[in-house]
């Protein structure tokens, strides 16, 4: 093949490629084999790796995602994201319906039902046919960039079809996890001894937040568009631009039903109630539309929502039965979860003997009484929660059921966290269930990631006398474990090889693996991309640790308290002489290497393939520049990545700011 052979080559195997991915997984009717299909694929991989220069960011090639860490950038909408106005009966709908008859006299108000999918918004925005940026919800002003995690989604076009679509528009939908993903996203955590989402919603929201848009690809996100917005619009209806919309590529649901009278809007009402527990993804309600463009322009938006829709919520289902007792967990960092354990019960398909009191304030304003009837409710989450309690049934005599104020595990008196509603065990050496989860949470896989000791070895590791801390871990060999029920010597050599390898694992990993109350996984890296190693953070003073960004005045005093432990300094002294990584691989901003950037301010836009976007963040400082988020005539360089914003990539030329690349910019700071 000739270059240019080449070169048209990968032009049709990429249309080809959408094609079928639309077919597959949008009209669930594809046309060649999956074998079929991933020779395309590799084909297309091996052409494209020949021309880089002709890489694109839509490429179909592109789905897999890429392990680029990359935080987000916020963007504003070009139109507010704004909520619906809830409504849970029939007769509400019909008084909307009613106030929108009166708003537009003399109209034969057709409405358009549609399902309410239970997933986290999105809004996609096109140009030429091309997605070029995909934002979250955010505070509906303003929402989070996330554009690459977006591109895995195999349900959301790279590239449209047909030639009625606008130049430039919007299409704003919900990302969802279906039952299925979910589950199984779940059963791996569950099995990694890491907390589970509590319903598709978080789940999807969690997933599209992730750093990681590798992992976004792995965990099969879906998405379902509802809502078409531009100033040229092909049809002068909402369901007729919806059913385009369907033709350009998008997954819009077949739920979409005509409405043209109040007996439609109620059997709508009536038959979905049933059958959407058939659907696959998650569904917590179904909306109204107006139909017609010009008549939702006339009824226009309140502050919080357009007058023109609403939503129906489903009544989430509910159960009656009987308490009979509540108990008290204890949870790694110490804080006392009330439980009611109840007569079972089944609900939505699951037989529900337990459900979480949340605290002590949530239990007090509940009420509840020994032996009292509780309502058990799960709207879709897989943690049922007790809502109300049936007060014609208590009874006589019966008392409130008191939270305890000893530790229900090692009987410690509890304390009460100024201006929280948590109560806490403070005996964090010798309580058994705190000792053990930190030891599981430090084994998880984002922390240090040790294979084969879940709840149940920690437990057993703890009671054998072998390990009492994290720093224990270190120290077990494969004949202490094969002392243990349920250990061969295979079994028991996994283990240490497991926690051998540990070693290895990025010091800011380490940091969130050593549970530092109130340190996420997020902050954790924050801290230790600002602290630079371990020996640093240790001994940060108040006021430093407040000036990273997400640490707030009880954050930085939970860390200060935290290394002014005696054992805490112990410990991480032992975790250090048994090899772990305490520091990170990254200059940091402290120890600001040199001032070449001198006062220069930078703004980052794009992808890049060398460092992370918070690590070229962390050298602009570390070598004496400034961040910023948006170009403005006070900006001295673009270090841009790929896939640029075209938006930005304009402003950018407009105003004469050079535009550089990776390699450009480490060499400025000598690393090149
Ligand atoms: S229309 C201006 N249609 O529900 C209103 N929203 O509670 C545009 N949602 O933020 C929204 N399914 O994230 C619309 N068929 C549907 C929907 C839907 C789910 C979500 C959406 C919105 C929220 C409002």
């Amino acid at each position: 093949m000739t270059i240019a052979d080449e070169l048209s080559r990968i032009d049709t195997l990429r249309k080809e490629l959408h094609r079928h991915n639309h077919n597959y997984y949008v009209l669930n009717a594809p046309e060649i084999s999956d074998f079929d299909f991933d020779a395309m694929m590799r084909e297309l991989e091996g052409l494209e790796k020949k021309h880089p220069e002709h890489a694109d960011p839509n490429s179909p090639t592109q789905r897999v995602g890429s392990d680029i860490s990359h935080s987000f950038e916020q963007v504003a909408h070009v139109y507010p994201m704004l909520s619906l106005a809830n409504t849970y009966s029939v007769e509400e709908v019909e008084q909307w319906v009613g106030r929108l008859e009166q708003a537009l006299p003399g109209r034969d108000v057709t409405l358009v039902g549609e399902m309410k999918f239970d997933g986290t918004g999105i809004s996609l925005i096109y140009e030429y046919g091309r997605l070029v940026r995909a934002v979250t919800r955010g505070d509906g002003e303003k929402g989070d960039d996330v554009t690459a995690n977006v591109r895995t989604i195999r349900t959301i076009p790279l590239q449209l079809s047909g030639d009625d679509y606008p130049d430039f528009f919007e299409i704003r939908g919900e990302i969802v996890l279906t039952w299925s993903a979910f589950d199984r996203l779940n059963a791996e955590r569950e099995a990694a001894g890491e907390p589970l989402f509590a319903n598709p919603r978080n789940a999807a929201a969690g997933t599209l937040k992730l750093q990681n848009s590798a992992e976004v690809g792995r965990r099969g996100l879906d998405a379902y568009l509802y809502y078409l917005l531009g100033d040229k619009l092909p049809y002068a209806t909402h369901y007729e631009n919806m059913q385009a919309a369907r033709r350009w590529g998008f997954k819009v649901s077949d739920a979409m039903t005509h409405l043209g009278s109040i007996s439609d809007v109620d059997a709508f009402i009536k038959y979905w109630d049933t059958a959407r527990k058939e659907l696959p993804v998650a569904t917590d309600g179904l909306v109204f539309k107006v139909d017609v463009l010009q008549e939702q322009l006339n009824l226009g938006f309140t502050a919080k929502s357009p007058r023109w829709a609403v939503a129906y919520k489903f009544r989430a289902e509910r159960a009656l039965t009987r308490l009979r007792f509540v108990s008290f967990d204890v949870g790694r960092m110490g804080i006392i979860t009330p439980v009611a354990n109840l007569e079972p019960v089944l609900l939505s398909g699951t037989v529900v003997k337990r459900a979480s009191l949340h605290n002590a304030d949530i239990m007090r304003a509940l009420d509840i009484h020994s032996d009292d009837m509780l309502y058990v409710e799960k709207g879709g989450e897989i943690i049922p929660k007790i809502t109300g309690v049936e007060l014609s049934e208590r009874c006589a005599g019966s008392r409130p059921v008191e939270f305890v104020s000893h530790c229900p595990a090692c009987g410690t008196p509890l304390l009460r966290v100024e201006g929280e509603a948590a109560w806490v065990c403070p005996n964090k050496r010798g309580c058994k269930p705190q000792i053990i989860g930190r030891v599981e949470h430090f084994v998880g896989r984002r922390m240090m990631n040790i294979d084969g000791v879940g709840e149940e070895t920690a437990a057993r590791l703890f009671e054998a006398g072998m390990v009492h801390d994290i720093a224990d871990l270190y120290s077990l060999t494969p004949e202490m474990l094969m002392t243990l029920e349920g250990f061969a010597r295979r079994s028991a050599e996994r283990v240490v090889d497991g926690i051998a390898a540990s070693r290895e694992v990025p010091f800011e990993r380490v940091v969130f693996a050593l549970s530092i109350p109130y340190v996420g996984e997020t902050t954790a890296r924050k801290l230790a991309r600002a602290a630079g190693s371990l020996d640093r953070l240790m001994d940060m003073p108040l006021a430093e640790l407040e000036a990273v960004e997400d640490v707030g005045p009880r954050i930085a005093r939970s860390i200060v308290d935290y290394f002014a432990d005696e054992e805490n300094r112990r410990i991480v002294e032992r975790l250090r002489d048994a090899g772990l990584t305490m520091e990170c691989a990254l200059p940091d901003n402290q120890n600001g290497v040199s001032d070449v950037l001198g006062g220069k301010t930078f703004v980052i836009s794009g992808v890049f393939s060398l460092h992370g976007r918070d690590d070229y963040k962390a050298m602009i400082e570390a070598y004496g520049g400034k961040n910023t988020g948006s170009i403005s005539k006070k900006t001295d360089y673009i270090l841009a990545g790929e896939n640029m914003g075209p938006v930005k990539l304009e402003k950018a030329q407009k105003l004469g700011i050079p535009i550089i690349d990776e390699q450009t910019f480490l060499s400025m700071i000598g690393q090149g």
